[in-house]
């Protein structure tokens, strides 16, 4: 009852403030540049057709009341033989509230840490080498960049900030997985965890948990690890009924239901990704544009009230 008085309290504040509603798309419209293929250079690491990438560019394109550009440029990095366009959802909701979202497609299935972690400098040289008057031009702000990615994805994004945290202000891990059985910490799969815990001083950065176990998220390497090493200030949700897969949208706009090999939950992947989008674009309003958060903590008390969600800022 308590949080419930400080949620009608937050509601009163409503009306005294600007406030967003991040549940909904943002006043941007949005463009996709999908048709940017580059061959890394073999200094990457890369060898054959690891080198081959197809890069997605999702970005504002002009609306009423959407901020102008050049855009923070987040980079989303999928899960484990996961495609870019499971996350479009993602990348969606953020370009309409103002950033430019760089994803890619490898060749190859399996490339290890070591040799993906240096692919984001190369696609970076490759993307601001665009020539003038490309769809690309001028729109990225490279002085504002994070990192993202669900999965493996999340432990890349949190790989990346840990090594270059000049380069990188904050990330958002979505169920984020550290080394497991299939991919045991050594030189080409570097723990994710004892890099943010190398960190000084520490970052901060949004991070969600899935509370169905399965073989896909094993707690040796789940979430848990990353949240010790967040900077105070970071947020952490828990979606208790979500399972490891639920944050993939195979069909984009279709939520076709995967096979149960994450485990079964009990939250519905409609809401999963969209507690996942709501959150995500909240946390980069706030931490790249010191946006209101009023609407956004009167939202998210609902959700603890309703046991949808748990949720966490770090003291
Ligand atoms: C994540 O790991 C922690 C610590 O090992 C464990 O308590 C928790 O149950 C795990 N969560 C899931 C979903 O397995």
């Amino acid at each position: 009852m308590a949080r419930l008085a400080g949620v009608l309290l937050l509601l009163a504040g409503l009306g005294l403030a600007a406030a967003t509603d991040y549940t909904t798309n943002g006043p941007c419209a949005m463009a996709r540049v999908d048709k940017l293929v580059t061959v890394l250079p073999s200094s990457t690491g890369c060898r054959l057709n690891e080198c081959l990438l197809k890069v997605i560019v999702t970005l504002p394109s002009g609306g009423d009341g959407c901020p102008a550009g050049p855009y923070p440029v987040v980079w989303f990095f999928s899960g484990f033989s996961s495609r870019a366009g499971f996350y479009s959802y993602l990348a969606n909701r953020l370009a309409s509230y103002g950033y430019a979202v760089v994803q890619y497609n490898p060749t190859a299935l399996i490339i290890t840490d070591a040799v993906e972690t240096t692919f984001v400098a190369a696609i970076r040289t490759f993307l601001q080498g665009q020539p003038a008057g490309s769809p690309l031009d001028g729109k990225l702000d490279w002085s504002r960049e994070a990192t993202a990615g669900h999965s493996r994805g999340g432990k890349l994004a949190a790989l990346q900030l840990a090594a270059a945290p000049a380069e990188f202000e904050t990330a958002f891990l979505i169920d984020p997985i550290d080394n497991t059985m299939f991919s045991p910490e050594g030189p080409d799969y570097p723990s994710a965890v004892k890099a943010l815990a190398a960190l000084d001083p520490k970052k901060a950065f949004g991070l969600i948990g899935a509370g169905v176990p399965s073989a896909c998220n094993p707690p040796e390497a789940n979430y848990t690890g990353f949240w010790a090493e967040a900077a105070p200030g970071s947020w952490f949700e828990f979606i208790p009924g979500a399972t490891h897969a639920d944050f993939i949208n195979i069909v984009p706009g279709a939520n076709i239901p995967l096979p149960p090999v994450c485990g079964k939950g009990t939250t519905p992947a409609e809401e999963v990704q969209q507690l996942t989008a709501t959150t995500m674009t909240a946390w980069f309003e706030s931490f790249f544009r010191g946006a209101s958060m009023l609407e956004f903590d009167a939202w998210i008390l609902f959700k603890v009230e309703a046991d949808v969600v748990g949720y966490e800022v770090k003291q």
